[in-house]
């Protein structure tokens, strides 16, 4: 057995379950998986299967999953490819950057090779290429930042830099086009827990954020701390449901006082009290805590969507996909007239649908990225 704590070297590991490597598409990809140009005058007339508008391939390499989208006019989703690396990094209780740093090398050709053939462009014509440029884990950002970079120059199409953030709230968007705003917006990820008033298209105001760990983190680190394996937030919603969310009363930080977060006391308490009952039953503990967590991010929210005259409440990020808090979003809205707007599970966690959507936005509004843009691991959502 290895030593859990030293990361082995990738080169001999065998890719994921889940990873796609389809055969390489003529003209897009050689046998030994190196790009090769489109000839010209290659490019047919658009497959009268496909819609018109521009078709944005979006990539997505910011944090574990590998992942290629070609999406129309940010809201026609034509593929949308992921790969997880989560059997990579599983065994070290998290995700260890130099590792997805290298798996991102290996699966992102042919994460990119699928969704082109999925969406019927595997002649490579597509209008934009857009890709994450941050905030996320600098090693795996510059992997689809550069192979982005590569495959506008090759096409001799525009690069578009996205922010992540940003694009986990257009995720909203590809399903439900003609969202109506102001719109509040709680964006909740691994790295990440904020509420966005939404007032236009590119225009965010901060309402509120978190002052130490994010919701996803939390629920990683109390998942981990229960012995119910990573990621921790799945691990929970499923234990939880043969719970009682009312077991225990854990703290709600800061409830009532304005829309900052802070999550960390709650993962002690939740340290304190399995301490000192150690007989108490995991799943009860599951769903009291994550009862907790649901409850500060639901009354926060709403307080905003009141306070601000917001039209509808939106979710996103990978904790969006948390079954108790979809349910008490749903029930929030319906109390309060809001509109609810909840992406389907797959598009709250991390995928390239939402950054192709987001990227379309951007290009239509700032047009296209200078090709010096660099990652930014430390990037934010630029707000009013
Ligand atoms: O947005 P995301 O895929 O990646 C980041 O940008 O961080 O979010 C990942 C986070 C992880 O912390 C994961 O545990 C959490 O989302 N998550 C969930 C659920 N599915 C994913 N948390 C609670 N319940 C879920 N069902
Ligand atoms: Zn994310």
């Amino acid at each position: 057995m290895s030593d859990p704590d030293v990361p082995e070297p990738l080169g001999d590991e065998p890719l994921p379950a889940d990873a796609v490597v389809p055969d390489s598409p003529a003209g897009l990809f050689g046998a030994d998986g190196s790009l090769v140009p489109t000839p010209e005058p290659a490019r047919p007339a658009s497959p009268t299967s496909v819609p018109d508008g521009q078709r944005i391939l979006g990539i997505e390499t910011s944090c574990d999953e590998t992942a290629a989208a070609v999406v129309i006019d940010a809201h026609h989703v034509l593929s949308s490819v992921v790969s997880s690396q989560v059997d990579l990094h599983a065994r070290f209780g998290g995700v260890v950057p130099e590792i997805a740093s290298r798996a991102h090398v290996e699966l992102l050709t042919p994460v990119v090779a699928q969704a082109l053939i999925e969406a019927g462009l595997d002649d490579g014509h597509v209008d934009a290429v857009a890709a994450t440029c941050g905030p996320g884990l600098i090693g795996a950002l510059l992997v689809g930042v550069s192979a982005a970079k590569a495959l506008a120059l090759v096409w001799d199409v525009p690069f578009v830099a996205v922010n992540h953030l940003e694009a986990h709230l257009y995720a909203a968007f590809l399903e439900e086009p003609d969202i109506e705003l102001p719109l509040v917006v709680l964006l909740v990820s691994g790295g990440h827990t904020m509420i966005v008033l939404m007032e236009g298209h590119g225009r965010y105001r901060l309402l509120g954020s978190t002052i130490d760990d994010a919701a996803g983190e939390a629920f990683d680190k109390v998942a981990r701390y229960l012995g119910l394996g990573y990621p921790g937030g799945p691990a929970i919603d499923r234990v939880a449901m043969e719970g009682d969310p009312h077991a225990i009363a854990f703290p709600r930080a800061i409830l009532d006082e304005g829309f900052d977060f802070s999550f960390s006391g709650l993962k002690t308490a939740v340290v304190n009290h399995v301490r000192k009952n150690p007989e108490v039953a995991t799943p009860d503990v599951a769903a009291s805590f994550q009862e907790a967590v649901v409850d500060v991010l639901i009354t926060k929210a709403r307080r905003a969507a009141r306070e601000h005259g917001a039209k509808g409440l939106c979710l996103a990020g990978g904790v969006a996909a948390n079954s108790q808090l979809r349910e008490r979003a749903l029930d929030a809205c319906m109390e309060d007239g809001l509109h609810p707007f909840l992406p389907s599970r797959s598009m709250c966690t991390d995928n390239a649908a939402m950054v192709a959507a987001a990227g379309w936005w951007r290009l239509n509004r700032d047009g296209p990225s200078p090709l010096d843009t660099g990652a930014t691991p430390g990037l934010k959502l630029p707000v009013l």
